[in-house]
């Protein structure tokens, strides 16, 4: 019998049965010690590209590489056991080609043992995503605010506060669904056209800025817990992590500068000679 504790992480089949089910909870993070403490509180943990910016102080995601994306997700996949991780595939990885998709994404989940890849854009990439389930690599789709089309569209705008735009994102998440991912995210999309959505796939949504008539929710957890300075409007924040750093170096700083910090002569004591 194996001494280890064997824990189960959640599967793709398991996230896809959230639908008219219970909300599916997930957050982005890219590193060890974070994955660890949210990864029995949340269903699925996403390596967004979002950590161009976060943890690494891009402008946008397009400066995301294949490799920063293996480095962070290997980090979140040794720090978590439970939740189901995702890993966003970078701009300029999958766009040119379901074969080059196919190959990249082969990458991300050989290397880091991560479950899935997140790909965004409806129609034009149902081909791909079709390509990549029928080989083995499980997908959610990103429609509505594409962070990756910044240049084209001018900037990150919210999408369906116009009836005329439905039609077009109807469609996208459709042929995302009938591809065969398992999930979608709904980017900054407004509500009715995000309940609509629901209510016409067969596939968990999940929304951010897509309001609560979506089946979960992702944020990014720096938003969530207060790093960022300048969160987006409709993130709700549950702690003030960004103000308790501070004050904790600032305290660390006095206690240094008065010579108060613990010095190795009281964390390693001198031995009396033998
Ligand atoms: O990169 C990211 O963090 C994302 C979420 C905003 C959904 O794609």
């Amino acid at each position: 019998m194996s001494l280890q504790t064997q824990t189960h992480r959640i599967t793709v089949p398991e996230i896809r049965a959230h639908k008219h089910a219970k909300p599916v909870v997930c957050l982005t993070c890219y590193h060890a010690h974070t994955a660890r403490l949210l990864d029995q509180h949340v269903d699925l943990i996403l390596v967004g590209d979002s950590l161009g910016m976060v943890m690494h102080g891009l402008e946008n995601t397009l400066g995301v590489t294949l490799d920063m994306m293996i480095t962070h997700a290997k980090a979140v996949m040794r720090g978590s056991s439970h939740a189901l991780v995702t890993v966003d595939m970078p701009f300029g990885t999958y766009e040119e080609s379901p074969q080059v998709a196919f190959r990249n994404a082969a990458r991300i989940i050989q290397e880091t043992g991560a479950t899935a890849v997140k790909l965004e854009g409806g129609t034009r990439m149902a081909e791909t995503i079709k390509y990549l389930t029928e080989r083995g690599i499980p997908v959610i789709g990103h429609i509505g605010l594409t962070p990756q089309m910044v240049h084209v569209k001018g900037g990150f705008h919210t999408t369906g506060r116009t009836k005329e735009e439905w039609p077009a994102l109807e469609a996208d998440a459709r042929a995302v669904a009938d591809a065969g991912a398992f999930a979608i995210v709904l980017e900054g999309m407004a509500e009715p056209l995000a309940a609509k959505i629901t209510a016409e796939i067969a596939i968990p949504t999940i929304g951010i800025g897509a309001s609560a008539a979506c089946d979960g929710q992702v944020l990014v957890m720096e938003d969530m817990l207060g790093l960022n300075p300048n969160p987006p409007k409709f993130v709700r924040q549950y702690a003030q992590l960004g103000p308790a750093i501070e004050a904790a170096v600032n305290a660390y700083a006095s206690d240094v500068r008065e010579r108060r910090f613990p010095g190795a002569e009281n964390v390693y004591p001198m031995k009396k000679a033998q």
